[in-house]
């Protein structure tokens, strides 16, 4: 399957298929140029070898797992790297992992020499389902994430779902939490994927129907002015509960991403019938369905997000199934959200 991301100059193919991975070579130029593979350890070695195999002249470059690699630090060493591998301008740089690759590489992308050309491969549902497109790429500064970043889209997004089979079971689920996310806002059928005997079978149109929510989206309103503004849709109290109870740092126990938009999503659901539905989902997923720690944390937390602009906060509502609205509240009607 193939989606364009029509963004004029800046447009550019998704091809989601089984074993695309050995397909790079068909669809860009890696016989007359350099090509820098970003990896992290914790992705299968084999997946990076695949790509650099296809290519004249590769080098796999593998940083720590994990969100600490989205550092300063990391991005320094990626670049010294690049520049000792002899990148020019006109050379390519691939990242082959989940989320936190795909940002790290897609920023490395976008600043070395003041942006080279950028082909991002996804190996987690995450990051095959949501952030492999729509063109945000950043790194953390301490403790806040993706505060330092450059909008910088890729020239090619190849989706393998054969990849996941690797991926354990919780990042599986951490990442479908996203496509709920988008059947929620936007596509009735792709919900209902979810309810089926075993989701895991209709991956590849759970993959596609999320791509083609978010394409549409990020189509319309490329740098977040507006109506990107919906796949925020259970981020705002996700962001809090991430801050209190994430996997953040150096403190590796605690929810995942996914795992706290899931939650995050359940309060602005209107219509309970539908949230009955969709916890139903969660628990079948294996993502959390209650929160059940500290709210005036998760507040506390709130009232500090980026996103809120002054005394008041934009929050996404899904009043039904497949549609969604937004609301400025005052940040002081945060808690009523909660309760
Ligand atoms: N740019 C965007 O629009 C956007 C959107 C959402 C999230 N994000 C970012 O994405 C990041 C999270 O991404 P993630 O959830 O993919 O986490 P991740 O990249 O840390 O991957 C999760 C873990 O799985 C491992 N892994 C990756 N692929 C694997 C495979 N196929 N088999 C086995 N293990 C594998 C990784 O090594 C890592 O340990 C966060 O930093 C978040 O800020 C960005
Ligand atoms: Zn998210």
């Amino acid at each position: 399957m193939k989606l364009t991301m029509h963004l004029g100059k800046r447009s550019y193919d998704i091809i989601l298929k089984r074993g695309c991975l050995k397909n790079l070579c068909q669809f860009t130029d890696v016989e007359r140029r350099r090509v820098f593979v970003l990896t992290d350890a914790g992705v299968p070695a084999q997946y990076a070898r695949t790509v650099a195999a296809q290519c004249k002249n590769a080098a796999v470059y593998t940083v720590p797992q994990g969100e600490g690699s989205k550092s300063l630090k990391v991005y320094g060493e990626v670049l010294a790297a690049m520049l000792a591998a002899g990148m020019t301008r006109r050379d390519l740089l691939v990242a082959v992992g989940g989320g936190v690759v795909g940002d790290l590489g897609g920023f490395c992308a976008a600043t070395y020499m003041r942006g080279i050309e950028f082909v991002n491969c996804p190996t987690t549902t995450l990051a095959q389902i949501d952030s492999s497109i729509g063109g945000k790429t950043a790194i953390d500064l301490g403790e806040t994430k993706n505060i330092v970043g450059a909008f910088w889209q890729p020239s090619l997004v190849l989706i393998d779902p054969d990849t996941l089979d690797t991926l354990p079971p919780r990042q599986y689920a951490n990442g479908l939490a996203e496509a709920v996310k988008a059947g929620l806002i936007a596509d009735p059928r792709l919900f209902t994927l979810f309810e089926e005997p075993d989701p895991k079978q209709h991956i590849e149109e759970i993959i596609y129907r999320s791509l083609r929510v978010k394409q549409r989206v990020v189509e319309a309103d490329e740098r977040e002015q507006g109506m990107r503004a919906c796949l925020n849709f259970g981020h705002t109290v996700g962001h809090g509960i991430e801050a209190v109870r994430g996997v953040r740092g150096r403190r590796t126990r605690g929810w995942y991403h996914g795992e706290c938009v899931a939650l995050g999503m359940l309060p602005m659901i209107e219509d309970k019938a539908l949230a009955r539905r969709t916890r139903a989902v969660y628990r079948r997923l294996g993502l959390p369905a209650r929160f059940g720690g500290d709210k005036e944390k998760v507040l506390a937390a709130m009232r500090h997000d980026k996103k809120s602009r002054g005394e008041t906060i934009t929050v996404i509502r899904v009043p039904g199934l497949g549609c969604w609205r937004a609301d400025t509240i005052p940040v002081s009607e945060l808690d009523t959200l909660l309760k």
